[in-house]
């Protein structure tokens, strides 16, 4: 956000307190904004019902008087283990509710955030049971979209995209919530490859449904790639309703953090168990197909990861054969990675400990969300809510847009 704050007549003790902070590397703009963050802070301790009273849809929970108070709160939705909640605990969210269909990724998110109310199948829920909200989360199913899930589907002669009617019409669910609980703003999350598929239809329609339902919606295509050493490009989608924040709302996406990208290296673990590492018949298997394919001209086939480099994406298919990622040994044939290497490859905290089967943890981290990347979406979110604050307080600033 590059609005410029002016400020104007204010008392020669606060203009010294401005010019301190220049001196100490800090600009007006961070001084001014972390004031009235802190001010609005305290302002919740004395029953702030919501962070954007003006939305058009009123608060129904008031709670308590909290000792630290959110600086927002936000429902995850599609949760799968929590790459999202990570994210957005980061910069200040709390968590209001939980919907994730899987029971082993309700086992594994109700140990890591010990939150055992989770909803189940977002397609049964009572949109009333939902709490009110500031931020809607949801990493949607990806599998209609992804380049994986459509070749497949195709050669299955099944349907794929909005024609899948279990999967693809979870958007419509989607959607459903937000035009009934008018959330502020949304955050979506899916594969990279919904902006091309079916010729851009599916996209199309996802971004009218949105926008038709009052937000200004912007996206990105993400490369993991800048916060872990994994290649993984996927959209993130944020809406901004516009009756709260106007069509003129300024959001931009992070830029990648500066600095040398992390290195597949550094996640792998030195002392490995022999269960991990693949047999002669399935080493084989991989070394003949990847040659059958090579010999039509086409690049399928298993990766050996490049220490110094990024791996290929994690999937939720790595249990099977681990073929995307392996890791060259000497005098062995290669290994998977383990479980605990596809934690510290999603960028989950070493501290989270694995709570289900190699096999569930293989197709939690394949599904899951890298939370680097969301908590550094969520904290150019976090500057457009102070914006939006700023431009409705009477505190005597002026925003120049
Ligand atoms: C791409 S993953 C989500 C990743 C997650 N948001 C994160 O932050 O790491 C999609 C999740 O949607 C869940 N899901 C699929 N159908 C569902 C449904 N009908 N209701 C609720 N969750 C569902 C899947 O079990 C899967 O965990």
């Amino acid at each position: 956000m590059t609005a410029q704050i002016i400020v104007r007549n204010v008392p020669p003790q606060i203009k010294d307190w401005l010019a301190e902070g220049r001196n100490d590397g800090v600009s007006q703009n961070e001084r001014i904004l972390s004031a009235l963050e802190t001010a609005y802070r305290q302002r919740r301790q004395v029953r702030q019902p919501s962070l954007f009273p003006d939305a058009d849809w009123m608060p129904s929970d008031q709670g308590d008087i909290e000792q630290d108070p959110p600086l927002f709160k936000f429902v995850d939705l599609f949760a799968g283990i929590g790459g999202m909640r990570l994210g957005l605990t980061a910069v200040g969210g709390e968590c209001v509710f939980t919907c994730e269909l899987d029971r082993y990724c309700r086992k594994t998110y109700s140990a890591w955030f010990g939150d055992n109310d989770i909803a189940e199948d977002i397609t049964k829920l009572k949109i009333r049971d939902i709490p009110q909200h500031d931020v809607l989360a949801a990493g949607f199913p990806c599998q209609p979209f992804s380049l994986a899930g459509v070749s497949k589907k195709n050669s299955l002669g099944r349907n794929h995209g909005f024609l899948d009617k279990t999967q693809g019409t979870l958007f419509f669910h989607l959607a459903n919530i937000i035009d009934a609980k008018k959330p502020p703003i949304i955050l979506l999350e899916n594969v990279k490859n919904l902006r091309s598929h079916d010729k851009g239809k599916t996209w199309k329609t996802i971004y009218d449904r949105l926008d038709e339902l009052g937000y200004e919606v912007f996206d990105k295509v993400i490369d993991a790639a800048d916060y872990v050493p994994q290649h993984r490009e996927r959209i993130f989608i944020v809406g901004f309703r516009r009756s709260v924040f106007t069509s003129n709302v300024k959001f931009q996406f992070p830029a990648p953090p500066s600095g040398p990208r992390p290195r597949l290296g550094s996640i792998l673990e030195d002392s490995v168990d022999d269960k991990y590492t693949l047999t002669d018949n399935l080493w084989k298997y991989l070394v003949d197909y990847a040659e059958k394919h090579r010999q039509r001209g086409n690049g399928f086939g298993y990766g050996i990861g490049d220490r110094d480099g990024v791996s290929r994406t994690l999937s939720a298919r790595y249990y099977k054969d681990g073929s995307e990622i392996l890791i060259a040994q000497d005098g062995k044939n290669p290994r998977r990675l383990t479980p605990r290497e596809c934690r510290a490859l999603m960028g989950f905290p070493d501290h989270l400990d694995i709570q289900v089967s190699d096999m569930q943890a293989y197709k939690q981290f394949g599904n899951a969300l890298v939370p680097k990347i969301v908590e550094h979406v969520g904290s150019e979110i976090v500057k457009v809510m102070k914006w939006q604050l700023l431009r409705k307080s009477k505190s005597g600033c002026l925003l120049k847009k």
